[in-house]
């Protein structure tokens, strides 16, 4: 039977794909979105869009859901070392009014958290009870958030599934900016014929999970029907910055900039909870998603010398 979901963040990079295949089972979508780094272009036309800020909006005027996908948020590492005082009024205080209104409606909550808080571990794959590391204010904030969900399991009975992200990749990552995603940095500099900025020694590994199997674990998350629960939501596979260059173009020029703080060495998923549990697998590898997107450059480029 069709549901009535609310999507926070749905004009974002995942949260757009999200709201697309949410749309296309025939369910009925709000998205609540401030565009602080979404854009509206990317919100489906047939979800109903509200411009608003976590922090500050009426969630009552909604009326009532399903369900809510909360994954709203200043999503990235660096910012958030910059500007923590922001990124936490964001990332908890509007987490945190999400949650409580999701109670007030007895809708069950689906929070994006990430691998980060698992920080600097030296055992792989890392399993959900894994001790966190935290390395930065956003990694602090999504963990925070994830125990303020468990408390209000206990404490009110608010359902929740955490799904914990592991660098997803694909259709409408950010290519350019400070909330870019490295494989989308990379084509964007393929693309333009500019050399990859490798930051660090580019040896760090990521567990690079694509885009639409990141939704359907998520759209998995909310169905199924266990009060309370945290998957990890990565491939189980990982690869170095450096190799991840070397899948777009092994000839091409490099640069490398000064490591950042806030940064680990690797990540791994251990998601034998997330097959088990929500019944889910990865189809997507990262260098035959790369090779589709090489051979789309490479078709425009020779129409481009026809024309
Ligand atoms: N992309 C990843 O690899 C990854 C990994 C781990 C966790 N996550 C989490 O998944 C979620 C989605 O990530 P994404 O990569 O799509 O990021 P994104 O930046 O593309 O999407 C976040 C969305 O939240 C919106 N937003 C920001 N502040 C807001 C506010 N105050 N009120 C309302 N909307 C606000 C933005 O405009 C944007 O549309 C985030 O919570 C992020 O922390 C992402």
């Amino acid at each position: 039977m069709p549901k009535r979901y609310l999507v926070t963040g749905g004009a974002g990079f995942i949260g757009s794909n999200l709201v697309d295949a949410l749309v296309q089972r025939g369910d009925s979508v709000v998205v609540l979105d401030n565009l602080a780094t979404g854009k509206r272009s990317q919100v489906n036309p047939a979800a109903t869009f509200v411009e608003g800020d976590i922090r500050l909006y009426d969630f009552p005027s909604l009326g009532s859901f399903d369900g809510i996908f909360h994954l709203a948020a200043l999503s990235r590492i660096y910012p958030s070392i910059l500007n923590p005082v922001e990124s936490s009024s964001v990332n908890i205080q509007g987490s945190v009014r999400v949650f409580e209104y999701a109670r007030s409606i007895s809708a069950k909550v689906v929070f994006a958290s990430s691998s980060s808080v698992y920080g600097r571990k030296k055992t792989f794959p890392t399993r959900e009870d894994s001790f966190p590391d935290i390395q930065s204010p956003y990694s602090l904030q999504k963990l925070t958030c994830d125990y303020y969900l468990d408390l209000f399991y206990r404490l009110y009975g608010l359902r929740y599934a955490i799904v914990r992200y592991f660098n997803a990749y694909g259709e409408r990552q950010l290519s350019s900016g400070p909330y870019a995603t490295v494989v989308g940095i990379f084509l964007n500099q393929f693309l333009h014929n500019q050399p990859f900025t490798i930051i660090g020694d580019g040896l760090a590994k990521r567990d690079f999970t694509y885009v639409q199997d990141v939704v359907l674990a998520t759209i998995s998350a909310i169905e199924h029907d266990a009060e309370s629960g945290m998957y990890n939501i990565g491939t189980g596979v990982n690869h170095s910055v450096c190799e991840v260059a070397d899948m777009i173009d092994p000839g091409h020029p490099k640069i490398y900039l000064p490591q950042r703080p806030g940064g680990y060495p690797e990540t791994r998923a251990d998601n034998g909870l997330a097959r088990r549990v929500l019944g889910w697998s990865p189809t997507m590898q990262l260098s035959e998603w790369l090779q589709a997107q090489i051979q789309k450059v490479s078709l425009r480029r020779q129409r481009e010398q026809v024309v």
